[in-house]
C-alpha cells in the first residue's frame, strides 16, 4: 500500500466520535448536532424537479469537462457575482463533483515530486482535506496561523524564506472555515506578490462565499481581487466553489473550479484519469441552481435569523462574534475545548466540534485550542434552543463575561 496513507491524520469527526464515546446525554433531551457543516435547509423544489426531469441523460457517459450549458451557466454566474468582464467557459471553468474532491485532486495534479522538498501551505485552523491532499501528493504541509488577535489575517513571516522557496501550492479559505474571515484586497495583494515571487499556485476555497449577511455586500473573491489589482488571466490562481452550502444540495456533489486556463488544461488531463465526470442530470440541476439567486437570498435570510438569535443568547456568557461570512461561530471556551465539548454533550445533548481538532500546533500555538466550532445549520428554532442550552451549560461552570 501507499505508505503516505500512514501520514494521514484522523479526521475531526472521527476524533469527535472517540471523544464522545460513552458520554450519555440527559434522558429525554433531543440531541442537537451542530458539529458538522452540513446545510440542513431543504433543497429547493426546482432543483429536485430539474434533476428528475433530466434522468434520460443517464443513458450516456458525460464528458470530463462537463457539458457546454453548465459551463456557460457557471461562467455567467462568475461574471455576474464578481463583476468580471470575461470568463471563457471552455478554458477557464471545469465543473467538479463537489469542491472536496477537486481540492484533493488539485494537489495531485499540481505538486511536482521531482523538485526537492515540495511544500503545500495550509491555513491553520483548516479544512483537513488540504492536509491530506498535500500528504498524498508527496508534499509536506506547512501552516499559517489564523489568529483572532490579527483579525485572522495570515503572517507570511511565520515561514522562513527557505520554506517559501519550496512552496508549490498554497490553500486559502475565504470565507474561512471555521473563522468566517473574508480576505481583503490587501491580503490578496500580499498573497499574489508572494505567488509571483516564489512561483506557487494558489487554490482559493470559496465554498462559503454565498453565506453572507448584508445583501448587496458579498465577500470579495480571488478572481475578482486579481482583476481589481490589474492582473490579467489569473496566473497561478484557481478558485473552488460549490452548490452545497449556497443551494442546500450537499448530497448532489456539485461545484466548479475556475481561473488560470493553462493550469485548468493540465487539471482536466488529470481528471480524465481521476474519473469524476458529473452525472448529466446533476449537470442540468446545477445549471438551474447557478441561474437562480432567489433561493440563495432566502437561504441567507435564515442564516441571518439564526445568527441574530444565537448571538443574543450567547453574548453574555461567551465571546461570540458575528463572522464576516459563513455559518460558523468560533468562540473561545472557559475549559479545554475537548472537555468543554464532551461535558456540553453530557449536560445538554448539544454536540459541537473542539477547535483543536481543526488545527495543528504551528509556531508554538494551536489556534484551535480552547475554541469550539458551532455550525448554525439546524433550523432557526433548534439553533436558538441549542444556544440556550450552551448558555445554561456555561453558566453551570460559573462563567460570565
Ligand atoms: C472549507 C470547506 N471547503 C470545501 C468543502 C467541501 O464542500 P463540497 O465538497 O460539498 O463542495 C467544505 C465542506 O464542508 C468546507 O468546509
Amino acid at each position: 500500500m501507499n505508505p503516505d496513507l500512514e501520514r494521514l491524520q484522523t479526521y475531526p469527526f472521527q476524533k469527535l466520535t472517540a471523544l464522545l464515546e460513552g458520554a450519555v446525554p440527559p434522558e429525554g433531551r433531543t440531541p442537537i448536532p451542530l458539529y458538522i457543516g452540513e446545510p440542513k435547509h431543504p433543497t429547493p423544489e426546482f432543483i429536485k424537479r430539474t434533476l428528475v426531469d433530466n434522468l434520460d441523460g443517464l443513458a450516456g457517459y458525460p464528458p470530463t469537462a462537463g457539458g457546454e450549458p453548465l459551463r456557460t451557466a457557471i461562467a455567467n454566474w462568475l461574471r455576474m457575482r464578481y463583476g468580471l468582464d470575461a470568463v471563457d467557459p471552455r478554458t477557464q471553468v471545469i465543473p467538479v463533483t463537489g469542491s472536496r474532491e477537486a481540492l484533493f485532486a488539485f494537489a495531485q495534479a499540481v505538486v511536482d515530486r521531482a523538485r526537492p522538498d515540495p511544500i503545500v501551505v495550509c491555513p491553520n485552523p483548516f479544512y483537513q482535506i488540504y492536509e491530506g491532499a498535500a500528504l498524498l501528493a508527496g508534499a509536506t504541509p506547512r501552516y499559517l496561523n489564523s489568529l483572532p488577535q490579527r483579525g485572522y489575517t495570515f503572517d507570511p513571516g511565520e515561514l522562513p524564506e527557505s520554506v517559501w522557496r519550496s512552496v508549490q501550492l498554497l490553500y486559502v479559505c475565504s470565507p474561512g472555515n471555521p473563522t468566517g474571515h473574508v480576505m481583503t484586497l490587501d491580503e490578496w495583494s500580499q498573497l499574489f506578490a508572494l505567488s509571483d515571487r516564489y512561483g506557487f499556485v494558489i487554490a482559493s476555497d470559496e465554498c462559503y462565499s454565498e453565506i453572507y449577511f448584508e445583501e448587496g455586500r458579498p465577500p470579495l473573491g480571488a478572481l475578482q481581487a486579481a482583476v481589481q489589482l490589474g492582473r490579467q488571466g489569473w496566473p497561478r490562481l484557481v478558485m473552488f466553489s460549490s452548490l452545497s452550502k449556497r443551494s442546500n444540495v450537499p448530497g448532489m456533489r456539485s461545484g466548479f473550479v475556475a481561473g488560470d486556463g493553462a493550469i485548468l488544461k493540465r487539471f482536466l488531463l488529470y481528471r480524465t484519469y481521476h474519473g469524476c465526470a458529473m452525472n448529466p442530470a446533476v449537470q442540468a440541476a446545477s445549471a438551474a441552481a447557478w441561474k437562480d439567486e432567489a433561493h440563495v437570498t432566502e437561504n441567507r435570510r435564515l442564516y441571518r435569523e439564526k445568527f441574530a438569535a444565537a448571538l443574543e443568547i450567547l453574548r453574555p456568557v461567551m465571546d461570540v462574534e458575528m463572522p464576516d461570512a459563513g455559518f460558523y461561530l468560533w468562540p473561545s471556551t472557559p475549559l479545554a475545548d475537548p472537555e468543554f465539548a464532551r461535558r456540553l454533550y453530557e449536560d445538554q445533548a448539544v454536540s459541537v466540534l473542539p477547535g483543536s481538532f481543526l488545527a495543528r500546533t504551528a509556531h508554538g500555538i494551536n489556534p484551535g485550542a480552547n475554541r469550539i466550532r458551532i455550525a448554525l445549520v439546524a433550523s432557526v428554532d433548534e439553533c436558538a434552543d441549542a444556544a440556550r442550552r450552551i448558555r445554561a451549560f456555561v453558566e453551570t461552570l460559573g462563567y460570565r463575561r
